[in-house]
């Protein structure tokens, strides 16, 4: 196959009407921040256990079309050896990889930030492939103020997102372009959908001046919400406003929007994208690539004991199949009150 038509071919797997993608791509530090909060200990038995139990989810592929993997789950396997991508792959499930390695700041711009990893990417690609890869995400991250993100920080993400996105279309990989408007701080809805709008924007020039092929790619944006600190907005709202910014922003060619959750609850995060998707007809395939709010339920009922995995299991599912419902705008929140 030549690599446009492989481009092609996972895009065509991860966009799947009613299916969206489970980011379970923490890093280290940010694995250790979850399994501290149930009391389990960050070891590289411990991650390895709970991705089998995610990726073992009898049923999972149903809902899900695509998993976001760290590098070292990559290199993992089951109890019974098989590697853990192949165990996504037999669901049905392509494997991903997280390839940015992470942000820090941004010099001479306070509060501002960049993400790292673009020396050696193309190498690594090609031996993350080997591994089962077919798709892979890079994460920007912008921090709102009255003044921030600066434009040297929107700039330089925008240029770094663009460079990662054509070095993975180079190499046969399908990009996850994740622009990230943090939720953190007391801004208003409408400072986030101004941030959202430029961010996009400029995103959106630096894929065009790498040539990449729009229709090759999938983005991951967050939604347009009011800051943690400032309240909440209902799901109409969220939706009208984050629709809104996309129209002004997103090419038609975009063959899906993967939304992350950025700290919402599982069921806002399912709240929203269903009432996004009841505004149809839209040019995009409206989705989600949600981290927290398809594992924190999960991640609850596990608590690190093997006796509670088929539990868990059934926490990720429902959440799964409810985010699947929300795909096709077909949620209906008296689902949640039949959950664990
Ligand atoms: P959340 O859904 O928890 O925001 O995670 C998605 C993700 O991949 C962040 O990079």
């Amino acid at each position: 196959m030549d690599t446009s038509s492989e481009l092609q071919a996972t895009v065509d797997a991860l966009a799947q009407p009613g299916k969206g993608l489970l980011a379970a791509d923490e890093s280290g530090p940010t694995i250790a921040k979850r399994f501290e909060r149930i009391g389990v200990e960050s070891s590289e038995e411990n991650r390895r256990a709970w991705r089998q139990l995610l990726l073992g989810t009898p049923g999972l592929g149903e809902f899900i079309s695509g998993v976001i993997l760290y590098e070292e789950t990559l290199g993992q396997s089951a109890d019974d050896g098989t590697p853990l991508p192949e165990l996504a792959a037999r669901q049905g499930i392509v494997p991903g990889i997280k390839v940015d390695k992470g942000k820090l700041a941004l010099a001479l711009a306070p509060g501002d930030e960049i993400t790292e990893g673009l020396d050696g990417l193309g190498k690594r690609l090609a031996a993350y492939r080997q591994q089962g890869a077919r798709f892979a995400k890079w994460r920007a991250v912008y921090n709102v103020s009255d003044t921030l993100p600066g434009l040297a920080a929107v700039q330089a993400n925008a240029e770094a997102l663009a460079r990662y996105a054509a070095i993975c279309q180079q190499a046969g990989v399908v990009p996850i372009v994740e622009p990230e408007v943090l939720m953190d701080g007391g801004h208003s809805m409408a400072r986030c959908a101004q941030v959202t709008e430029a961010v996009l924007h400029e995103v959106f020039h630096a894929l065009h001046r790498y040539g990449v092929a729009l229709e090759h790619m999938l983005l991951k944006p967050s939604m347009v919400l009011p800051g943690k600190d400032a309240g909440h907005a209902p799901p109409s709202e969220v939706a009208m406003h984050t629709v809104q910014v996309l129209k002004r922003t997103v090419p038609a060619a975009v063959p899906g929007i993967f939304f992350l959750s950025g700290g919402q609850t599982p069921s806002e995060a399912t709240a929203n994208l269903d009432a996004m998707n009841r505004l149809a007809p839209l040019p995009w395939r409206l989705s989600f690539s949600y981290g927290r709010a398809l594992q924190e339920p999960p991640l609850l009922a596990w608590r690190g004991d093997a006796a509670n995995a088929a539990q868990a299991q059934q926490a990720l599912l429902l959440r799964s199949r409810l985010n699947g419902m929300a795909c096709l705008g077909k949620y209906d929140a008296a689902q949640e009150s039949t959950a664990s």
